[in-house]
């Protein structure tokens, strides 16, 4: 939004006996005199539908007032570390659908997903075939990925930051004690736009459940829980390709399609197998009995990612 200071003057305000038909017309009146046109638009829309939202529900006093104070609750509770607003966002699927607005994708391009709380960036370069995560972590799983753009041209020199839990269901920056990145690490795509890297097995895991969004969910009798999945953030330096935030998730896990923050897309789901292969457990240094993912990421180029995108207009 812009820091315009000046207001442009309404001659057309005027005070009146405010009424449940007159006071939304009256309220983005007295808005609409900034110059700022996004501003007001965005003010006016907010108005029409949080008015009608509270004519139609017809709040009583007491739901009120327990609103405000759960918004009170949502703010108490923020730190520079816990965002409380982005939970709620989150688990009302708002976040998901600000994402998916903002990041349209042809068919045969990899979906984006939400980043999450828990993206860090001092992750550490990792070669191609070491681990992200220091050893103990979990079971050990090989991911063999590929960068190609949406005509199949493999992508060079892609940066793939890569992040996830340990087999606790925790982040490194969910631990008071870290002293370095761990389980996370940024790979680069080779010639034949190949990434391919160690990590541990996804797990589930707990969202922060301890305040208000938590107790929100626990009355809506949702489960605060994430299913098992991998996080990556994709870009090409110095190249026409759009960044891909995004997820891998693991098939059949018990809450695929109840995710607490409504980030799965069945596009991003993978089978997680063994290894199994003893030539390709030679080659990449692992065991048959260990676990293997495989993926291709396709990415778009800005103009493409552009062509896709629709922005309203104020009527
Ligand atoms: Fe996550």
């Amino acid at each position: 939004m812009s820091n315009d200071s000046t207001t442009s003057t309404n001659t057309t305000l005027q005070l009146l006996d405010l009424t449940i038909d007159n006071i939304t017309k009256n309220v983005k009146l007295v808005n609409s005199q900034t110059p700022n046109t996004r501003l007001k638009f965005l003010m006016e829309k907010l108005v029409d539908y949080l008015h009608n939202y509270v004519r139609e529900t017809r709040p009583t006093i007491e739901e009120f007032n327990e609103t405000m104070k759960f918004l009170a609750e949502c703010g108490h509770m923020c730190t520079n570390v816990r965002q409380e607003f982005v939970l709620l966002s989150d688990i009302l699927g708002v976040s998901v659908l600000v994402d998916a607005l903002n990041n349209p994708k042809p068919t045969n391009a990899t979906e984006s997903t939400v980043l999450g709380p828990f993206y860090t960036d001092d992750a550490q370069d990792v070669a191609n075939g070491d681990s992200i995560a220091s050893p103990g972590k979990g079971e050990i799983c090989l991911v063999l990925a590929t960068i190609k753009d949406t005509k199949g041209n493999p992508i060079e020199g892609a940066k793939i930051d890569v992040w996830e839990t340990d087999s606790n269901g925790r982040y490194d920056n969910q631990y008071d004690e870290r002293d370095r990145p761990d389980m996370r690490g940024r790979l680069t795509s080779n010639k034949n736009g190949e990434f391919f890297f160690k990590c541990v097995k996804p797990v589930s895991y707990p969202i922060s459940s301890d305040g208000p969004a938590g107790k929100l969910l626990e009355t809506l009798h949702r489960p605060a829980r994430r299913p098992a999945h991998i996080h990556f953030r994709i870009y090409a330096p110095n190249s026409t390709y759009d960044d891909l935030v995004t997820a891998l998730y693991i098939r059949g896990d018990p809450y695929e399609s109840n995710d607490a923050v409504f980030g799965v897309k069945k596009s991003l789901i993978v089978d997680v197998g063994k290894v199994e292969d003893a030539s390709l457990a030679k080659k990449y240094d692992v065991n048959e009995q260990d676990w293997l993912i495989r993926y291709n990421f396709v990415l778009t180029t800005r103009d493409e990612t552009q062509a896709l995108l629709t922005m309203p207009t104020a009527d």
